[in-house]
C-alpha cells in the first residue's frame, strides 16, 4: 500500500508529464564571460552587444549587414550580428572586436599589424575588418590579395590596399616589426 492511502489520503495519479528545466534566459558566452539574455528572443545579437553590453565596437553597416562592418566570431565564424537574433545563440561563444587582444591588453597580431600598416581609413568598419581578417588567417593562414578581397567587408575611403599589407603583414608573423 502507498504511504499516502496508508494515512488515508487519495494518491494523486500519475499525471504523465515530464518536468524539464524552466529557460529564464538566453546564455552566450561573449569574449570570455557568460551573460544571461532575458529580453526579448529575437533581438538581434547587434543590438544586445551595443545597447545591453556597450560593446560598442561592433557597428551598424545599414542593411542586413553587407558591408561587414558588424562581424563577429560565433563559435569561431564569421557571422553578421544584425542577421542573428538572440535566440539562436543560446551556448554559443561570441567573439567581438573587444576580445580580440589578450587579457594583459596585448593586441591579437592583426590589430597590430593594422596599425603598422597604417590600414585604418575611417576606422568605421575595422572592426569587422578584424574580425573577417582573423577568421581568414585561421581558415588560411596566408592568404593572398584575391582572397582578401573576397571578404564581404568593403572600404570606400581608400586603405582596402592597407588593408591587403596588414592582413599579409599577420599571415608572415612580422606583426610590431619594422
Ligand atoms: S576604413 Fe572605413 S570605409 Fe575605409
Amino acid at each position: 500500500m502507498a504511504p499516502a492511502q496508508a494515512h488515508g489520503i487519495p494518491a494523486v495519479p500519475e499525471s504523465g508529464i515530464t518536468p524539464v528545466a524552466v529557460r529564464s534566459g538566453i546564455a552566450v558566452e561573449i569574449n570570455g564571460e557568460r551573460f544571461v539574455h532575458t529580453g526579448d528572443p529575437q533581438m538581434p545579437l547587434l543590438w544586445y552587444l551595443r545597447d545591453v553590453l556597450w560593446l560598442t565596437g561592433t557597428k551598424y553597416g545599414g542593411g542586413h549587414g553587407e558591408n561587414g562592418a558588424d562581424l563577429v566570431l560565433v563559435d569561431g565564424k564569421p557571422v553578421s550580428a544584425i542577421g542573428q537574433p538572440m535566440n539562436r545563440l543560446a551556448d554559443k561563444r561570441i567573439t567581438t572586436v573587444e576580445g580580440l587582444a589578450a587579457k594583459d591588453g596585448t593586441l591579437h597580431p592583426l590589430q597590430q599589424a593594422f596599425i603598422d600598416e597604417d590600414a585604418i581609413g575611417c576606422g568605421y568598419c575595422t572592426p569587422g575588418w578584424l574580425i573577417a581578417g582573423v577568421a581568414l588567417l585561421k581558415r588560411k593562414p596566408h592568404p593572398d590579395d584575391g582572397d582578401i578581397d573576397q571578404l564581404p567587408n568593403s572600404c570606400r575611403c581608400g586603405v582596402q590596399t592597407r588593408v591587403r599589407a596588414a592582413i599579409k603583414r599577420a599571415a608572415a608573423g612580422k606583426a610590431g616589426q619594422a
